[in-house]
């Protein structure tokens, strides 16, 4: 008798698990820009959310916004879907409810139309930004002691030291353009460098003060940093941010970094600027016009981006594709925030203000 009552009660807790994680089991998220490892770490994550998961490698936009099923949930997109105002009106025709952003930018969407039609966007407003801000300072790093280049000349059994100087880090005056979250853990960083850290911001982080930032204008910033590092988002105000103006006001021989959004940066300015030595150094892990190009394994293709292609020819910049937030745990928090979000929004659940993006 005891038994059978303990079996049905495991049976019963059982059901009760069963149905919690597939409550959503017809509750079909598209994926857009999938690749391989995002399929491995959602299929991970989704074990314990029960969605339907399906996922297209090619980027949303109007070639392929047709191909999303009638009453698909959700469609989850990455930082190079292009989600107009037409495509949008797609997605809502289509019955979608939730446009889930898998990153923590949105200059991709048109917000005024997915408000239009009562779509919600949602985003993971943070995964590591110390995965972003270490990237940042890797590329710094290698820009200035040219790791890429001894690696390479010593497996050639060349052990000559020219061509490889670098300089010191600690006691130079880093720059930092936007300090939440990403901007913060960067400073932090160069702080431990024993940097002298100037930043600017339209909020100043009284933690960063109590530990030695000082905050000053833009131009300030400009005018006085060594080391310059962009950490803002792209909006209308700051497109183009660094343009032939402003590269101006920098000190002869600065080094930039851009792990932020391509497009805060003029790339024909920038061009210009170190071919006269105006900038020394150049890391960009982002660029205007990497929709047509990152993400991509475009090595046996002819790249009719002259622009990159300028910029890779110069010996002093390094581009990486759009690798800052590549780490195991930005991944896994990715994963986990957006199907969290999902899953807040199916069940009526207001998620945290700042995942809700709002126009
Ligand atoms: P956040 O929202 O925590 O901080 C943004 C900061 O920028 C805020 O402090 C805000 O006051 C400031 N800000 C906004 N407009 C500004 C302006 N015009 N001038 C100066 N400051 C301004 O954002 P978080 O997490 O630090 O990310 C920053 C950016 O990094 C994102 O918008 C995204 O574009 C980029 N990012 C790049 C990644 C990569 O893999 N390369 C990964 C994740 C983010």
């Amino acid at each position: 008798m005891i038994a059978t009552v303990d079996i049905n009660y495991k049976c019963w807790v059982y059901c009760i698990k069963f149905a919690a994680i597939h409550q959503h089991l017809f509750m079909k998220i598209l994926f857009f820009s999938a690749k391989p490892y995002d399929i491995i770490t959602f299929n991970q994550h989704n074990a314990t959310y029960g969605f339907e998961l399906e996922y297209l490698e090619t980027h949303l936009g109007p070639h392929i916004v047709n191909a999303v099923d009638e009453g698909t949930y959700a469609v989850c997109v990455f930082v190079n879907d292009n989600l107009t105002g037409e495509v949008i009106d797609v997605l809502a025709a289509k019955g979608v409810k939730v446009i889930a952003l898998r990153c923590a930018g949105f200059n991709n969407i048109d917000l005024a139309a997915a408000k239009k039609h009562g779509i919600t966007v949602c985003r993971v407003p943070a995964y590591s930004p110390e995965a972003v801000a270490e990237h940042a300072v890797a590329m710094l790093l290698t820009l200035n002691r040219k790791t890429h280049k001894a690696y390479n000349r010593v497996r050639e059994q060349n052990f000559s030291l020219n061509g490889l100087l670098g300089f010191n880090m600690h006691g130079k005056t880093v720059g930092v353009i936007a300090t939440g979250r990403i901007g913060k853990a960067f400073c932090k960083i160069m702080l431990g460098f024993g940097c002298k850290v100037l930043a600017f911001d339209l909020y100043k982080d009284q933690e960063l003060i109590a530990a030695g930032v000082d905050y000053i204008s833009f131009e300030e910033v400009l005018q006085q940093a060594d080391i310059i590092s962009l950490h803002c988002p792209l909006t209308p105000e700051s497109h183009h941010l660094i343009n032939k103006e402003t590269l101006g006001l920098m000190k002869h021989g600065a080094t930039l970094i851009n792990t932020s959004r391509g497009a805060l940066i003029d790339t024909h300015a920038v061009i210009a600027a170190l071919k006269t030595g105006r900038l020394a150094y150049l890391g960009i892990d982002v660029y205007e016009q990497e929709d047509r190009l990152f993400f991509k394994d475009l090595s046996g293709s002819i790249i009719e981006d002259d622009t990159i292609q300028r910029l890779m020819s110069f010996p002093n910049v390094l581009v990486t594709g759009h690798q800052a937030f590549f780490t195991e745990d930005a991944l896994a928090q990715i994963a986990e925030t957006t199907l969290n979000n999902i899953r807040q929004l199916s069940e009526g659940i207001a998620p945290d203000a700042a995942v809700v993006v709002k126009v």
